[in-house]
């Protein structure tokens, strides 16, 4: 009943639909979408239909490039670019290269460490290692984006030759009884007599979170070694027509009708 509607406190789901419609309209003209992870994260496994989106929206268009309430990105986005603009937490990724970094590892490993979580921190926490992998694949030497791919593998498996155990917060996290999928198994037995073993173990080692919080990071710290070892393409991530472009434009203009 309309009357009841108005005098109750808005369910929750109303109260999203509400925001929904602000968010909508912050962007004025244009219409636009979200995936359909994006609404079974909601218990929706759904998608809303081009013409039921278009009648909620009179005389509005879909939105087909940025999306106005993200940070603008330049024609030729870099990556340093997309660590700015559209990487969340990116002091764990600053932490894990510094640390690296002071413990003398070549280029390779402390670009490793940079990078080994971007997966997470730019596209979907489930099987990071391998989008972070895949994103960078083209860009780097494949010592650096297979120790990414495995390196999801080896943090649960112990290495007591460099003092790597299980981690405590894997503990606290997943709880005492947690066995890592087969799929996972595998692959650490597969990587364990990799040529590149060592350089996916050393992510593992550096990838810490209990790095002291008062000293520095920054990103200006690894601009060289970005330089020298990620082969930035001139016309821009996501315009350069390789295996992962499309992953990059896609982080680039996530809501795009298409
Ligand atoms: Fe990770
Ligand atoms: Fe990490």
């Amino acid at each position: 009943m309309a009357h009841e509607a108005a005098t109750r406190p808005l369910t929750l789901s109303e109260q999203a639909d509400e925001l929904e419609e602000q968010m909508m309209l912050e962007l004025n003209e244009k219409i636009a979408t979200k995936s359909v992870l994006f609404n079974m994260g909601d218990g929706k496994v759904e998608m809303e239909s081009g013409p039921a989106l278009m009648a909620k929206n009179p005389g509005k268009y879909f939105l087909m490039g940025a999306d106005p309430r993200l940070p603008k990105m330049p024609d030729k986005p870099q990556l340093i670019d997309f660590f700015k603009h559209r990487f969340a937490s990116m002091n764990h990724l600053l932490q894990s290269a510094t640390h690296a970094l002071k413990g003398g590892h070549s280029e390779k490993v402390v670009l490793a460490c940079l990078l080994h979580d971007i997966g997470v921190a730019s596209f979907i926490r489930c099987d990071h290692g391998y989008w972070g992998a895949q994103l960078i694949e083209p860009y780097v030497d494949e010592e650096v984006s297979w120790s990414i791919r495995v390196h999801q593998a080896l943090r649960f498996f112990p290495d007591e030759s460099v003092g790597y155990g299980y981690p405590d917060m894997y503990v606290k996290y997943f709880g005492a009884d947690y066995r890592p999928e087969p799929y996972i198994v595998e692959e650490y037995k597969r990587a364990r007599n990799h040529k590149h073993y060592m350089t996916a173990r050393l992510i593992c080692v550096n990838d810490i979170y209990s790095f002291d919080p008062n000293a520095k990071v920054n990103l200006d710290d690894f601009v060289d070694i970005i330089g020298r070892n990620f082969k930035q393409p001139k016309e821009g991530l996501g315009f350069d027509n390789t295996p992962s472009s499309h992953m990059w434009r896609t982080l680039m203009w996530p809501t795009r009708f298409l």
